[in-house]
């Protein structure tokens, strides 16, 4: 094996997850932010946990509402995705811009892509400080799936965006 670095190691382990991490903003909008640092945690109790960089508004956003929807987006949102994670929703209503088409989800009053493969809808626990990002520890309160979907994962490290097969 050669002697190499972490960001060369994520290409090597590509493809990697992809999800979209749902937010309200202050005005009700829905904020959707790409994260592909996310895990199951614990099965009993149900538990998820996803890593944001500090300085990304959605992390802001589950910090004031304890609140977060994480899914899985369709193959639909390839580019979507892509925008998402290239875009902070501090000033631009990523929703629109990426032309989303978002959906009511039963126990939340934050919305989530229609386009999802699964949603889990999570109270934030705690959170804590790892590098450069927060490792956020979530309580799952509700999932939703739709098998019809394709999942979305991460190619070459995290430059492209589209299904596994
Ligand atoms: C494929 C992909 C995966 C990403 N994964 C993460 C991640 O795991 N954690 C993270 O903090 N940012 C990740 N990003 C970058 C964020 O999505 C990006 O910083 C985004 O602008 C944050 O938006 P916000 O400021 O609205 O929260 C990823 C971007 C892409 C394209």
């Amino acid at each position: 094996m050669n002697k190499i670095n972490l960001p060369q190691a994520a290409k090597l382990t590509s493809p990697n997850p992809v999800s979209l991490v749902c937010t309200q903003k202050p005005d009700g909008l829905t904020n959707l932010a790409t994260v592909s640092w996310w895990t199951y945690l614990s099965f009993n109790p149900n538990m998820i946990a996803f890593a944001m960089a500090k300085t990304s508004y959605s992390g802001e956003m589950v910090q004031n509402s304890r609140k977060v929807i994480l899914t899985i987006p369709g193959a639909e949102l390839s580019e979507a995705a892509m925008g998402c994670g290239s875009t902070t929703g501090r000033n631009t209503d990523k929703v629109a811009k990426f032309d989303i088409e978002l959906a009511e989800v039963e126990g939340s009053s934050i919305k989530a892509p229609v386009h999802s493969r699964v949603a889990i809808v999570c109270g934030l626990k705690e959170f804590y400080e790892t590098g450069d990002h927060y490792l956020y520890i979530c309580d799952v309160e509700q999932v939703y799936g739709n098998e019809a979907e394709e999942a979305l994962f991460a190619w070459n490290g995290y430059s492209q965006v589209r299904p596994a097969k």
